[in-house]
């Protein structure tokens, strides 16, 4: 049993494999939290210490007992309104217009099977591999229920929460502010480790001390942006990548976010993943219920690394859905950084024919195809064929492609609109638009009102249509803008912000249902949707505009502390690269997109000879490898933002295999040499670097390290294969 309840002392114990997580619902109904972290055995409510504090209120029904105050004890669900003057997860505004929750036990429920979501992606589990726990709460005066969900994935050692808020009352209130997880720790100091950018620079690792006051991210951008993503660890203060105890949590939605990380008065820390406060006041009236998107969490006591992987396994088994989860994934080439919008049907089919003698899977009709679209001023939203520009009809050109024995993959921008096109010029009111306020424009777009399911039937007809034309297996969701201008005619402006994103989510889920054998790999201009959210519908996602692969290595080790190298979208584009200018090798552009699905962004017919003899034999090794990278257990082997070189490696889960890349990022004259540890192997057991037969203990390699070669040449890259001997 993972989740035990003590009826005696109403204590609620949740178990993983590794870790503990307990609370308790006390003497006066209010929900504590006791302890989250490594494996523990009793009762954690010995750690709750009670004192008269000045100017920290005392719930009516203590009595008169000062030493009682919910602004210093542990909570699992802190609302505002119970003398608890730190961040809180809820705030609801009630009929009255007073922002007030007084939440209480009233009963639970253990079930075996992780619960779901409606509307919502979620964690997902057999009945045998997981527990759910719900706690009812509830205002005795407002009648407003708080339902609070924890899942339990023991083995996995992962716990998730989320929560239902239930209008019962008869008032209509408004919810301001909700949050999914909330951690209270009593003693300690942390770090907060989170994930910034901007566009084409995603993801930067950064590490803060939590100090007296409150430090928060998120995200006001109705996506979970390019800024920051909502994935953070709390760290101690001693852990490293491979030590120490560290708490992960990940948001597990694609819109506007917010994390809280607070250390009060008393030196207790406080961390909250939520909805954003901003833009989000979200009406319910009687009966009416909103879910709050789940918070996935993790504790490792080994580092950084080990929580790293707890996530991958999570995301990769238990967040990632349909037919292409388990299957290592076309290798594909697209169009984009090719030829970018121009591009005739000929022009695709010369991909095609490249990629057929590459040894390439898929070709990729990226943006230009539809509507008017010669440049990104026109035509989105008009999803019909642009058969003029390309000369042909869509199943010519799918058929032709397939004849190849060529797959055939397309682009599209389905919450956009252009004015430009005839959708606007009909359906003006289709746009996300304040009355009276012209609309903010970005790239020359506008966001539609995905919040109205009219809007969203609209945009799914005419891409039906489109993909119902030919054997399209593969499509590319993209959007690339942040949302403004939140309203809409028919939804209360409060609840746009959320409506939205479950709009997105509900077209997903039918183009999944309607298309089971599609791979569908989201982006937001490269990176800017990349979350846990949009994983459950796309089992990959572009991972930046960036593809210069020195910048990719640093975009790709931040991405890697919670999303496995399943999800990484990352192409082998040309140089000079677009984005930087800069000129890498054709070897280090292949092992850093080895690093994720793997494919091509360039015009192979540009490239030499000896280059397209190359990409044969990067492709040949690539599909030698592409279980192992994409199936395997990832480590981080430095930290490219102040080591001079980037290193990871993948083991295989039984163990036998592993492969370690290594790019050099700094070459100085008479340069020292660089030593890689490699790590995940078995100290006593014998390995053998396939290219040189030479043996290693895996103690030694992990221990010593191995020296790496010195070169001649920027940003040189070195492959080592190992297998187990015996
Ligand atoms: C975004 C994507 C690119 C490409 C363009 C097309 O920027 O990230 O890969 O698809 O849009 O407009």
């Amino acid at each position: 049993m993972a989740i035990q309840f003590q009826k005696e002392k109403r204590l609620f114990t949740l178990q993983t494999a590794h870790t503990t997580y307990q609370m308790k619902v006390d003497d006066f109904g209010f929900l504590l939290h006791l302890y989250y972290g490594g494996k523990t055995k009793g009762d954690m409510d010995y750690l709750l210490t009670y004192y008269d504090r000045g100017f920290s209120g005392n719930p009516n029904d203590a009595e008169g007992d000062r030493t009682y105050s919910l602004d210093t004890l542990p909570q699992e669900f802190p609302v505002m309104g119970t003398g608890d003057y730190r961040s809180s997860a809820l705030i609801i505004q009630n009929g009255d217009a007073s922002e007030s929750c007084d939440l209480r036990y009233l009963s639970h429920e253990i079930r075996k099977g992780k619960y779901g979501l409606k509307g919502l992606p979620a964690v997902y589990a057999k009945e045998e591999e997981a527990e759910t726990l719900e706690i009812l709460l509830q205002d005795a005066v407002s009648r407003v229920e708080v339902r609070l969900l924890y899942g339990v994935l023991e083995k996995e050692d992962i716990i998730t929460r989320s929560a239902k808020i239930v209008n019962q009352g008869e008032d209509r209130i408004i919810v301001e502010k909700a949050a999914s997880a909330c951690l209270d720790f009593v003693t300690g100091e942390y770090d907060l480790i989170s994930f910034y950018g901007r566009h084409a620079m995603e993801r930067n690792f950064q590490r803060n001390q939590i100090l007296h006051g409150s430090y928060v991210i998120g995200s006001r951008r109705g996506t979970s942006s390019h800024q920051y993503n909502p994935a953070v660890i709390l760290a101690g203060k001693d852990a490293t990548e491979d030590t120490g105890k560290c708490y992960g949590m990940v948001f597990v939605y694609s819109g506007n976010f917010m994390c809280e990380a607070e250390n009060d008065q008393f030196g207790q820390t406080r961390i909250i993943m939520g909805m954003h406060r901003d833009l989000f006041h979200y009406p319910l009236v009687k009966g009416q219920e909103l879910i709050i998107p789940e918070t996935i969490l993790s504790y490792s006591d080994q580092g950084f690394g080990k929580l790293s992987r707890q996530y991958h396994n999570c995301i990769r088994e238990h967040l990632c859905r349909g037919k292409y989860k388990d299957q290592t994934r076309p290798l594909l080439i697209n169009s984009w950084e090719a030829s970018y919008f121009d591009f005739t049907g000929e022009t695709i089919l010369n991909l095609a024919k490249e990629a057929a003698e590459l040894g390439i899977d898929m070709v990729v009709m990226d943006d230009g195809w539809f509507g008017n679209r010669e440049d990104d001023n026109s035509s989105l939203g008009d999803w019909q064929v642009n058969e003029k520009k390309l000369g042909c009809t869509l199943k010519e050109l799918t058929d032709r492609v397939n004849e190849l024995g060529v797959k055939f993959g397309i682009w599209i921008e389905p919450e956009m609109i252009s004015e430009d096109s005839v959708l606007y010029r009909e359906h003006p009111d289709y746009v996300m638009q304040i009355p009276g306020r012209k609309p903010i424009r970005a790239r020359n777009q506008l966001a539609l009102d995905f919040s109205r399911k009219e809007v969203r039937d609209n945009v799914f007809a005419q891409i039906c249509s489109v993909f119902d034309q030919g054997n399209i297996e593969y499509v590319k969701w993209d959007l690339n803008r942040s949302l403004s201008d939140i309203y809409s005619l028919e939804n209360y402006p409060g609840r746009v912000i959320y409506d939205y994103v479950l709009g997105v989510y509900a077209f997903l889920e039918k183009l999944q249902t309607r298309y089971p054998d599609m791979l569908i790999e989201s982006c937001s201009g490269g990176g800017g949707r990349f979350d846990a959210g949009m994983m459950y519908y796309s089992p990959q996602i572009w991972c930046s505009d960036n593809t210069d692969a020195v910048d990719r290595v640093r975009i790709q080790y931040g991405t890697s502390f919670f999303y496995p190298v399943s999800t990484v979208g990352s192409h082998v584009s040309a140089v000079p690269n677009h984005q930087t200018g800069r000129s890498v090798s054709l070897r280090t552009r292949g092992i850093v997109a080895m690093a994720g699905t793997f494919g091509y962004e360039l015009d192979p017919a540009k490239l030499s000879a000896k280059e397209r003899e190359e990409i044969k034999e990067q492709i040949r090794e690539y599909k030698k490898y592409a279980e192992l990278i994409q199936n395997g257990d990832y480590y981080r082997l430095s930290d490219p933002f102040h080591d001079p070189y980037g290193a990871w490696m993948f083991v295989s889960k039984d163990g036998r295999q592993a492969l370690v890349s290594v790019v050099v990022l700094e070459i100085h004259g008479n340069m020292p040499v660089n030593y890689v540890h490699m790590k995940g192997l078995e100290a006593d057991s014998l390995y053998e670097d396939m290219d040189t037969k030479r043996c290693y203990y895996g103690s030694d390699l992990m221990e010593a390290g191995m020296p790496m070669p010195s070169a001649m040449e920027e940003y040189p890259t070195y492959q080592i294969v190992l297998r187990k001997k015996g």
